[in-house]
């Protein structure tokens, strides 16, 4: 379980729209510093903020990031992308890019970041999924955000012997520039950020941020044809 006060936080991603409220949050809950990682760094109006050079698909931009960030408590895994259109439409590239940026970046930041955790004493690590990790309707996306979710899954037990929480965070349509042309219900980012750090303080390692994210984990227990009556002859 981890206490934010007094932490220090990296959130990857963070000029987003949800990393930005990952970021402010961290430091309203009183984290001593905030490492507020992207590919192109931008000033913040905190002291407390430090901004930090961070492409997640690049490895020597973040060994150096893990070298500069030795203080970090609690890795934030926010940085994502998405590959509108369909699987089959799409060239291996374009699916190795995304899968670079969704699935090894924020493995190969945990991987850089576990010896800085187990030398605080173990720290936390939050990834951010999707409700498409559990719903094939994203495309390239949806199978992105799975592999990310049992990434989490086998990393939680791989870094629980030095004693670091996992958590994985689901959540559906939110209002970022990610998603700023679906005319769709969406979450307000402050709302979704706000559960996933209660998440993290009370020790859970999975966090559903939405009523639709909910319904669709109860749904996996269903036969498939109830998560995808399109396929119903
Ligand atoms: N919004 C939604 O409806 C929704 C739903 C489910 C899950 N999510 C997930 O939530 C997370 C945050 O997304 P968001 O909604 O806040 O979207 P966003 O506003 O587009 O933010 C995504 C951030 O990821 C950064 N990023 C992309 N590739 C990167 C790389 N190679 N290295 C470092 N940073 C990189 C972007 O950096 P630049 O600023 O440099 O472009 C951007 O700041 C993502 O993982 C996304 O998949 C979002």
């Amino acid at each position: 379980m981890v206490d934010l006060k007094d932490a220090t936080v990296l959130v990857t991603g963070a000029n987003g729209g949800l990393g930005t409220e990952f970021v402010n949050q961290a430091l309203a809950l009183g984290a001593r510093r905030v490492y507020a990682a992207a590919r192109n760094p931008r000033e913040w109006s905190s002291d407390r903020i430090v901004p930090l050079r961070l492409d997640v698909t690049d490895a020597e931009s973040i060994a150096a990031a893990a070298q500069e960030a030795s203080d970090v408590d609690v890795v934030i895994n926010n940085a994502g992308t998405l590959l509108p259109g369909k699987l089959l439409d799409q060239s291996i590239d374009e699916i190795r890019g995304l899968m670079d940026t969704n699935v090894y970046g924020p493995l190969l930041v945990t991987k850089a970041f576990a010896p800085v955790l187990a030398s605080r004493g173990g720290g936390a690590v939050l990834n951010v999924h999707s409700v498409l990790s559990w719903l094939a309707i994203g495309g390239s996306y949806s199978v992105s955000k799975a592999a990310l979710w049992m990434t989490t899954n086998v990393l939680r037990l791989e870094l629980a012997s030095q004693g670091t929480q996992v958590v994985g965070l689901h959540l559906g349509y939110t209002d970022t520039p990610m998603v700023a042309g679906v005319d769709a219900e969406k979450n307000d980012p402050a709302d979704v950020v706000r559960d996933a750090y209660a998440g993290l303080e009370a020790g859970a390692t999975e966090v559903l941020a939405d009523d639709v994210s909910a319904a669709v984990k109860a749904g996996l227990a269903g036969p498939i044809e109830a998560l995808y009556p399109q396929v119903v002859g």
